[in-house]
C-alpha cells in the first residue's frame, strides 16, 4: 500500500503563523508538524510516500524530508497549484498509486493510533477511521452497525445520529481515480472527500473503525498547543 500525506491548503486559519511558512511545517513541541502523520504511515507498515504540497513550499518541504532514506523511506512529491479540496490533492496521486491501494493522510492530524491491522486487512473498497467525540456537531458524523459498515455520512448534522466523527485517514483502493472523475466541485468551489466516501457508500463498500488513544486536528491555535502538549508528555515519558 502506498502512503500519500496532504501538506497543502492554506491555513488560514492559523494566520499569522501562516503568512511565510506552511501549517505543516509549524514546530508541534520538537518537530515539525508534518512528522507526525508520517510517523503514523511508517508505524502502519507504508514506506513509499507521496507529498502533496502548494508551490510556495515546495523546496521547504524537500529541505525538511529529502529523499526518505534518513526515515527508511522513499519520498515523492507533487505540487496542488491551488487549494481545490482534500479529493483534488488526493487525485494528483494517480501516477503515484498506479494499480495498488492507498491510506491518505491529512497533514495536519496528530494520532496515536496504530493503523498496520487496518492496512493489512484491507482489501477492496474505501476504508474510512472514526473517533468518539463529545461535539459531534462540528465534524462530519459516521452511523455505521455492527459489522463496520458504514450506514451514512452527515457533515455537521444539527442532530448528530451517532458521537463518531470521520478524521483524517482515508484507505482506497484502485478505483478511487476514477470515482474521483465522478465529482463536481461543491458549493465552495472544491472536491470534497465526504462527497467520495458518499460514492462509496452508494456501492456498498465503504467500511470504518473506531481508532483509539489521541487524535488530534492541528488546525487551530488551541489544538497546535494541545498538540505540543501531547508531544511534550511523549518526550517526557521517555
Ligand atoms: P484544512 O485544515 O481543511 O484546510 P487548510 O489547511 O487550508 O486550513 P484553513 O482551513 O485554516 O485555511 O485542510 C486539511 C489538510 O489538508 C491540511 O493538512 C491541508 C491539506 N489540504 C491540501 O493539501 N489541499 C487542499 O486543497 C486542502 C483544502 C487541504
Amino acid at each position: 500500500m502506498k502512503g500519500i500525506i496532504l501538506a497543502g491548503g492554506s491555513g488560514t486559519r492559523l494566520s499569522p503563523l501562516t503568512k511565510v511558512t506552511s501549517k505543516q511545517l509549524l514546530p508541534v513541541f520538537d518537530q515539525p508538524m508534518v512528522f507526525f502523520p508520517l510517523q503514523t504511515l511508517i508505524k502502519a507498515g507504508i514506506r513509499e510516500v507521496l507529498f502533496i504540497v502548494a508551490p510556495d513550499h515546495a523546496g521547504d518541504y524537500l529541505n525538511a524530508l529529502g529523499s526518505g532514506t534518513h526515515f527508511g523511506c522513499r519520498f515523492t512529491y507533487e505540487i496542488q497549484d491551488k487549494p481545490a479540496g482534500l479529493a483534488q490533492a488526493l487525485s494528483l496521486a494517480e501516477t503515484f498509486v498506479g494499480q495498488d491501494s492507498c491510506m491518505m493522510i491529512l497533514g495536519d492530524n496528530i494520532y496515536d493510533h496504530d493503523f498496520s491491522e487496518a492496512v493489512q486487512q484491507f482489501t477492496s473498497g474505501a476504508h474510512i477511521f472514526v473517533k468518539e467525540v463529545d461535539d459531534a456537531r462540528r465534524f462530519g458524523v459516521v452511523e455505521m452497525d455492527e459489522n463496520k459498515h458504514v450506514l451514512g455520512i452527515e457533515e455537521k448534522p444539527e442532530q448528530p445520529k451517532s458521537n463518531l466523527a470521520q478524521t483524517g485517514v482515508y484507505i482506497y483502493d484502485e478505483h478511487v481515480f476514477d470515482i474521483i472523475r465522478q465529482l463536481q466541485p461543491s458549493a465552495r468551489g472544491e472536491l470534497e472527500i465526504t462527497d467520495l466516501n458518499n460514492l462509496y457508500l452508494a456501492k456498498g463498500v465503504l467500511t470504518a473503525s473506531v481508532i483509539e488513544g489521541e487524535w488530534i486536528d492541528a488546525g487551530t491555535f488551541e489544538s497546535l498547543f494541545k498538540a505540543a502538549e501531547f508531544r511534550r508528555q511523549q518526550v517526557c515519558q521517555n
